[in-house]
């Protein structure tokens, strides 16, 4: 009997599928706060199309809703291939489904409505809040639930990297979302102050850490080996880079507080150990490119390894640029310019969308009883067409962040300031309407996957009508 017909494949398939659609709704959502930047009329004077109101909708869009479902989707699976045993439970996991929905759907509603806590990351008010909470303990009790009655001994790498990501959200959550609710859409941070300030970045870095990081390390570990055919490079390092990166990522919140209120020392602790978090970031990088060793040549012909052996690059590249704008005297310059955002997308497109892409190209067609997706030729339009897409976005916010720092600290020999803050807006416009052009870009590959998605499952559905023993198959 088919190994896969004892693994739960359907909520694999329902969290894929997820994956693709908010992925296009939360890109969308970035094209159009993009397009706002360049031009502001754009938010027609309704309040629920405001940038202030859709730009959370975009990062939640993005992160929580096509992230996070890309991760449950990758782990479910990764988690019962490799312990050879089915999910732990069904009923949980269709809930950790459903649930996860609702969380999104009510974001959707709750964001454009102006509803927020006001911590970036965390806006969802405590209604949501608590829901995120349960539904998350689900998903804690499933994974772990199905490690612990596993099949074999071993626990692989890539369970390691997927159950540091669901403990530490766990803990980030529950502490950074304590407040004080005073009506039911209405509540206020247990922590007052700096407190406040470092606590909230403790779990926006970390959010980075590990949604943004481990998680997609998990499906490094797991989908290039299968991919490109070759074991990891060194099973040894991915153990010592795993503890590595997760002990130091807890330290590095307090670069996003540099020359504010919290104590001094606590910015420099924070510095120091984000220069340290570049040993064990490459670790993962060097590790996960080399796994490609002697199947260079796949690259030629396999669309589905470029996006992941692409993505690693951005991943070095993001891990590189972060530990340097820690650094204090950069950060004086980088902060509150487009040269933050030129890093975060250059980890989210290159790092997190490409990883994300590549695995759930790799899953589709093994969920759907196909031998590969709808069509191969797309997937390497798809690549090139989001590759210079993420080239133009993150050229044009380097040029620019870097420019804005220049000119806000730019002072005439009087004392002065040489420029005035609205000429630096004028000097920016033209990389705005830049970023816009690579935006639609990334979007435009999003929807060509989601065009060979849908004919990937449709073309199953055919291969069912016509071989029945498939239905129950892949059910
Ligand atoms: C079509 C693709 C995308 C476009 C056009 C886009 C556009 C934007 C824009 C215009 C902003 C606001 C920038 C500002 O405040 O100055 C933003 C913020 C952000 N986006 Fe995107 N985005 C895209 C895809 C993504 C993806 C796939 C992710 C994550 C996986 C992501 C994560 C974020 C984050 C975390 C922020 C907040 C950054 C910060 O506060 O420093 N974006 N995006
Ligand atoms: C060694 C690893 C990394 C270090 C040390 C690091 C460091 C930094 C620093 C210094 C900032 C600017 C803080 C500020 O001036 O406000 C920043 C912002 C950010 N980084 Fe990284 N970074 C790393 C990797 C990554 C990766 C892989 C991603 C993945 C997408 C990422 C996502 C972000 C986001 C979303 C922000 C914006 C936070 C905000 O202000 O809203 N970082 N990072």
């Amino acid at each position: 009997m088919d190994q896969a017909l004892n693994y739960n494949y359907k909520v694999v398939k329902q969290f894929a599928i997820a994956t693709v659609v908010w992925g296009i709704v939360g890109m969308l959502v970035g094209v159009i706060v993009a397009a706002q930047l360049a031009w502001p009329a754009l938010n027609l004077d309704i309040p629920w199309l405001t940038y202030g109101r859709l730009r959370p909708l975009h990062t939640n869009a993005v992160i929580f809703a096509f992230g996070v479902s890309g991760l449950f989707a990758t782990s479910y699976y990764v988690v019962q291939r490799t312990c050879q045993v089915r999910l732990f439970s069904d009923k949980l996991a269709a809930f950790t489904f459903w649930g996860w929905q609702a969380v999104i759907l009510s974001a959707v509603i709750t964001l454009p409505m102006g509803l927020t806590r006001g911590k970036e990351y965390a806006e969802l008010e405590w209604p949501i809040t608590i829901l995120i909470a349960v539904v998350w303990v689900a998903y804690a009790t499933v994974f772990f639930g199905t490690l612990i009655t596993r099949k074999v001994k071993h626990i692989y790498v890539a369970n390691w990297f997927f159950g540091g990501y669901i403990l530490a959200v766990t803990l980030l959550h529950v502490v950074n979302g304590a407040s004080l609710p005073v009506s039911a859409f209405k509540s206020y941070s247990a922590y007052a102050g700096v407190q406040d300030a470092m606590i909230q970045w403790w779990y926006g870095h970390n959010a980075v850490g590990f949604i943004l990081t481990a998680g997609y390390l998990g499906m490094v570990y797991y989908f290039i080996p299968k991919q490109a055919e070759r074991p990891v490079y060194s099973y040894r390092l991915s153990i010592v880079h795993f503890w590595a990166l997760i002990f130091t990522y807890m330290w590095a919140g307090p670069h996003h507080l540099h020359y504010t209120a919290l104590p001094d020392w606590t910015q420099s602790l924070g510095m120091v150990f984000s220069l340290i978090l570049l040993a064990p970031s490459w670790g993962g990088m060097i590790n996960g490119i080399m796994t490609l060793s002697g199947a260079w040549h796949k690259l030629r012909t396999d669309p589905i390894l470029k996006f992941m052996i692409v993505s690693l690059s951005f991943y070095g590249m993001a891990t590189f640029e972060g530990p340097m704008m820690s650094i204090k005297t950069v950060n004086s310059l980088s902060h509150y310019t487009d040269w933050g955002i030129a890093h975060v997308h250059g980890g989210a497109l290159g790092w997190v969308g490409f990883i994300t892409m590549g695995s759930i190209y790799y899953l589709l067609p093994r969920l759907s009883g196909q031998q590969k997706m709808w069509s191969t030729k797309l997937i390497d339009v798809h690549f090139w067409v989001a590759t210079i897409g993420i080239v133009l976005y993150i050229a044009a916010m380097w040029i620019a962040g870097v420019m804005q720092g220049l000119m806000w600290r730019a002072v005439n020999p009087d004392g002065t300031l040489t420029y005035t803050f609205v000429e630096g807006v004028k000097a920016t416009y033209p990389y705005y309407v830049v970023r816009v052009s690579g935006g639609l870009l990334y979007l435009t590959g999003m929807c060509l996957m989601g065009y060979n998605t849908y004919m990937t499952l449709r073309n199953r559905e055919t291969a069912v009508a016509r071989i029945p023993a498939l239905a129950t198959k892949h059910a």
